[in-house]
């Protein structure tokens, strides 16, 4: 169930699922194209099994152990407009049209759900497109509200597995203070009292782990507090966050690891964007801003720490994260990124990147790679030494690949290197399947 149904990502998540069940092919001016699933970590990376002493052998990564597919997925959800997903769709401008001409038929009957909107949480440029909230001001009554929708959703469909997952705007940050929201009673007696500090996807996550529905945060705000995290804990639910690491972020994770692994020191790290969709209009204000501000920053933090030879005393290099609101070019977001790195003998080195693509369609193949992980998660049990069979911890730091600010459990560390990230994921799946970890060592190629 997605919160934020009618927005860019939620349109585009329903219709390329379609496009990919129905199989359909679509023409623009330089030829045909066929749905597809690149983008997709479980759908279209392969795990590099060994060496069979003929040939490298590499099985796709959703065949090791049986996994679901995205067109699997039942999707429906929220959204404070009551835009149909045909009009969403064409207000996205993400795809062809030929293509929103066949997904018509699929999309136009699904009207998202109404939503819980409280103003003070996102741009107050959003103002004009909540005309389908859930009315009243009542925390506790939103609360059971969408409760309700979950479960009847879960019924409806006769589902094993509910996940929510967060893909509305922005918000901004929420305190974290001690009577408010650093336990769960508090953050139960938080909305029961009404309390403003509240945000909606607080209700979000609190009703998801009241069902019993795992819940997922794919922006930046703060939504799993302390609080959050004790109840799912409580309640046998996962959680994972923050903010989906889809473009520049992305990119950076791979890039810092790859110069700090060659021994190159990133002094400097300067990120400009700019987008003309939704979410760039939510992001033009200040602290919605912050949000996404915070959580771009910290990426780079653990690859720094792991090098004491280029960061003897643990200083950072400079960094600096712009995001402009530039309508015109809509979904179509520009990140420029320029990396100064110290090199050999008082040397420098710059990279410049500029980096162009839909947004939505770098961040929905997310979306269904964060349900399947966390759906998989849900059939994988563990035993140290005998005792007890265990699940993973509620905070699912497994989905840290795709997260641009993965949210851990308490004291443990976070890993932002995409190639640890990677390995994690695919060590898991090869371990789940009795098979012996690639070590990567290929002694077989350089013994005789
Ligand atoms: P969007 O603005 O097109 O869609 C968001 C939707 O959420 C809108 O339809 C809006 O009406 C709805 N909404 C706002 N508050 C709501 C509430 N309380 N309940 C239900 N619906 C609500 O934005 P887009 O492009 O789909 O992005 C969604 C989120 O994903 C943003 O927070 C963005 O920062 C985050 N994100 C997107 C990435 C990408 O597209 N590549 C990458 C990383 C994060």
């Amino acid at each position: 169930m997605l919160v934020g149904l009618g927005g860019n990502n939620g349109s585009t998540s329903v219709g390329s699922m379609i496009a990919n069940r129905e199989q359909m092919s679509w023409r623009n001016r330089e030829g045909t194209h066929k749905a597809n699933y690149f983008g997709s970590f479980t759908q279209s990376s392969t795990i590099h099994i060994g060496w069979d002493g003929k040939e490298q052998v590499y099985v796709p990564f959703n065949e090791v152990i049986p996994m679901l597919r995205p067109h699997e997925l039942i999707i429906d959800g929220w959204d404070i407009n009551n835009a149909n997903l045909y009009e969403a769709m064409c207000r996205a401008k993400v795809f062809e049209p030929e293509l929103i001409d066949q997904l018509k038929p699929y999309m136009e009957h699904i009207v998202p759900k109404p939503s819980i909107y409280y103003p003070d949480f996102i741009a107050s440029n959003q103002g004009d497109r909540a005309n389908n909230v859930i009315p009243g001001t009542n925390k506790q009554e939103h609360l059971e509200l969408i409760r309700k929708d979950i479960r009847e959703f879960k019924k409806t469909n006769d589902l094993d597995c509910v996940i929510v997952l967060w893909t509305a705007n922005t918000e901004r940050y929420t305190d974290v203070r001690s009577g408010l929201n650093s336990t769960a009673d508090e953050i139960l007696r938080s909305i029961e009292k009404n309390v403003d500090e509240i945000s909606p996807s607080n209700i979000f996550a609190v009703a998801s782990i009241l069902e019993g529905a795992h819940y997922i945060n794919g922006s930046p705000q703060n939504t799993l507090v302390p609080g959050i995290v004790e109840l799912a804990g409580q309640h046998k639910v996962f959680i994972g966050g923050d903010d989906f690491k889809s473009g520049q972020t992305k990119l950076k994770s791979a890039l810092v690891d790859f110069l700090v692994s060659s021994g190159l020191k990133p002094e400097s790290i300067v990120s400009y964007n700019h987008l003309g969709n939704n979410d760039g209009k939510n992001l033009s204000e200040a602290r919605q801003f912050r949000s996404k501000e915070i959580s771009k920053s910290n990426v780079v933090d653990d690859m720094v720490a792991s090098n004491k030879i280029l960061y003897p005393d643990g200083k950072k290099p400079d960094h600096c994260v712009v995001i402009k609101y530039v309508p015109f070019v809509g979904d179509s977001k520009r990140a420029m990124d320029e990396y100064v790195c110290s090199i050999f003998m008082g040397g420098r080195q710059t990279f410049v990147i500029h980096n162009t693509c839909e947004d939505s369609l770098l961040a929905t193949p997310l979306i269904y790679d964060l349900t399947i992980l966390t759906e998989l998660a849900t059939r994988i049990s563990y035993s140290v030494n005998g005792s007890e069979w265990q699940q993973f911890h509620e905070v699912l730091s497994l989905l840290s690949l795709l997260l641009k600010a993965p949210v851990v459990p308490p004291g443990t560390p976070v890993s932002n290197a995409f190639m640890r990230q990677y390995g994690s994921i695919t060590k898991l799946v090869t371990a789940c399947a009795g098979i012996a970890s690639d070590t990567e060592l290929q002694l077989e190629f350089f013994t005789k």
